[in-house]
């Protein structure tokens, strides 16, 4: 099935297109990992809405992604509740075992990281959504455990010197 043909189907559960917007843009970031000012044109022409609320929306939601993104983009919140339990020390850490600044994306295109406002899961602070996933309660061993895993479901080299079980 075409891209226009998920959307078009998607928005035939809306008797108004303009809700339809946000299953549109999650079937077209699915199909193209990210969504291009030309992506979000086509997305807003299939539904026959203004190409202004399409842009809104991709711009406004962090589960979008207007520019293109690693194999896993960690996304880890940084609001209150998370602050307090010392969120920042984990985005210095994961800045120093990528080698990038939040915003970045490492150069074999496996990790992006980003901080994002209150994920809606405060009572496992300090939270990180890896794609769909959450992951709470972290400190440090759980970040590096959880990047070696990732690392490990990419076949990327350097999760082989990882400890089994990790
Ligand atoms: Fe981090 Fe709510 S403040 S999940």
């Amino acid at each position: 099935m075409t891209m226009r043909e998920k959307i078009e189907e998607a928005a035939a559960r809306y008797p108004d297109q303009r809700s339809a917007i946000m299953p549109a843009l999650l079937i077209a970031q699915r199909q193209h990992g990210y969504l291009p000012g030309p992506v979000l044109e086509e997305v807003a022409d299939i539904l026959g809405v203004e190409r202004i609320w399409v842009y809104e929306l991709a711009t406004f939601y962090t589960l979008f992604h207007t520019e293109p993104v690693g194999m896993f983009h960690l996304q880890l919140c940084d609001n209150v509740s998370c602050m307090l339990r010392r969120s920042e020390d984990l985005l210095r850490h994961l800045e120093e075992v990528l080698g990038i600044r939040k915003g970045e994306t490492t150069p074999d295109r496996l990790f992006t990281l980003s901080t994002v406002e209150c994920l809606g899961a405060c009572e496992m602070a300090p939270v990180m959504q890896v794609g769909d996933a959450y992951h709470g309660d972290l400190d440090i061993a759980r970040i590096d455990a959880l990047l070696d895993r990732l690392r490990a479901e990419a076949g990327h080299p350097a999760a082989a010197a990882a400890p089994p079980g990790e």
